[in-house]
């Protein structure tokens, strides 16, 4: 399978980190996620560990937490001792709602809202990445009236094209985030920020894009923002004591997509980072990425009951799930391409070409196309998508009122409820 911690008995049950899934599904009912707490764990001390040999042990992986952003999943990042990235007052809610310590907290956004700033300096923020310059006057101006002094990094965009979907490029001169290298308004940005009384500069974050396999990326980003680290100090001043490299690897949603060694990969940038700063007389920077995809997305995956299976001679089969757009938009959003398997059976011989959907009343509804599932499929067999850790939860919404559904930790010690299921009470909550 895609991923080691998922196998089948001999009898053919999947099981995913070492739970049998069809007991969990029976255990907690359908559809659910089910994500796996070791690998979560492992896939943290991959980085963690690569980061502290290759670049020393102040260097810091930041889980990305629009990944899976829900309070377990802070206590885990706090238990293995990684920073998170925050991009919204929710996220941070949740975080400080564990005693996550802010003090390892980065906020992120292109849009920080003056609430979001407050809010955030309360909470004692680590560090804000900010985007512009309007932002920058906010912070300055929101820690002044608290007499506080907050370190911030600037984000700037180093032209690079990461060669993966248009939706999650961000690096690119023309990008909705940060300030651009090219057009000047990076140094603009930067002297500005060194005028700032309310805030201490610490140094610059780039992000290029999200599902990136081509190492050579974080290469060429951390080539270009050196240069950059090294023209501030030359033409300001400015010694940049920490680089936060952004984002992590991409992950295998198929058995197409390659295996990349995570670990080696950061020994490849480290060893580049080193002998450019040696080249540029510059002092090593602490430095930061945040991967969220590499850490939750093989660590989950989301469980359906089938529905209706449609047949269209000549034309198409489809296999209805009890889920769909609402707990899974990826395909909607990009198409992106998923794994599917039976969670009872291995494939048999005799089977069919089908299209997953769900159960939304929009025919864009569709989980995966081009799938082969059993040609006897019927309503009541348990089907798994996997790969669905990162960016499914996260991004479900209750459109048609569809309830979202719980997440299932499994560890060495059995499972356990990390997010309930929605009801349809609580989907009708807020109306008066
Ligand atoms: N840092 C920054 C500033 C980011 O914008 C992102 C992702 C990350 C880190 C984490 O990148 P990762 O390690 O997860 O690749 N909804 C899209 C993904 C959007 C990614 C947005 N930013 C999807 O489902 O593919």
């Amino acid at each position: 399978m895609i991923c080691a911690n998922i196998t089948r008995t001999a009898d053919g049950a999947l099981r995913f980190g070492g739970a049998d899934v069809a007991v969990l599904t029976e255990k907690y009912g359908s559809p659910l996620y089910i994500m796996d707490e070791a690998r979560i764990r492992e896939n943290c001390r991959t980085y963690k560990n690569a980061m502290a040999e290759a670049f020393g042990p102040a260097a810091l992986p930041l889980y990305a937490s629009k990944a899976a952003s829900f309070k377990q999943i802070y206590r885990i990042m706090m238990e293995e001792g990684m920073g998170v990235d925050i991009v919204s007052s929710g996220e941070l809610y949740t975080a400080a709602a564990v005693g996550f310590p802010m003090h390892k907290a980065y906020f992120h956004s292109n849009n920080k809202t003056d609430a979001d700033i407050a809010y955030g300096i309360d909470c004692g923020m680590g560090h804000f990445v900010v985007d512009n310059v309007e932002e920058l006057d906010a912070i300055d101006r929101i820690a002044g009236a608290r007499n506080k002094i907050q370190p911030v990094l600037l984000r700037m965009t180093p032209g690079i094209d990461p060669h993966t979907y248009a939706a999650v490029s961000t690096g690119q001169v023309d990008s909705k985030f940060g300030s651009a290298i090219e057009t000047g308004q990076a140094e603009e940005i930067t002297r500005h920020a060194l005028t700032c009384q309310h805030l201490r500069l610490d140094g610059f974050h780039c992000h290029v894009g999200s599902q990136v396999f081509d190492s050579d990326v974080y290469l060429r980003a951390a080539d270009i923002m050196l240069h950059f680290v090294a023209e501030m100090r030359d033409k300001l001043g400015f010694v940049t004591t920490e680089l936060d490299l952004g984002g992590g690897y991409g992950v295998r949603y198929t058995e197409n997509d390659p295996i990349i060694n995570i670990g080696a990969n950061i020994h490849q940038v480290a060893a580049a980072v080193k002998s450019l700063c040696a080249a540029l007389k510059l002092d090593v920077p602490v430095i930061r990425m945040e991967p969220g995809r590499s850490i939750v997305a093989d660590a989950g995956l989301t469980v359906y009951t089938v529905g209706t299976v449609k047949r269209i001679p000549g034309y198409k089969n489809y296999v209805s799930v009890d889920g769909g757009m609402t707990d899974n938009p990826r395909f909607a959003l990009y198409g992106s391409k998923y794994t599917v398997v039976p969670v009872s059976r291995t494939l048999p011989e005799t089977v069919m070409r089908c299209s997953v959907v769900g159960r939304c009343c929009e025919s864009g509804d569709i989980i995966q196309e081009n799938v082969l599932m059993p040609a006897d499929i019927r309503r009541g067999e348990k089907i798994a998508v996997l790969t669905t850790g990162a960016y499914n939860y996260a991004m479900s919404s209750n459109y048609n009122r569809v309830p979202r559904l719980p997440i299932v930790m499994v560890n060495k010690n059995g499972d356990y409820l990390a997010v309930r299921r929605e009801t349809p009470a609580d989907v009708a909550q807020y109306d008066v």
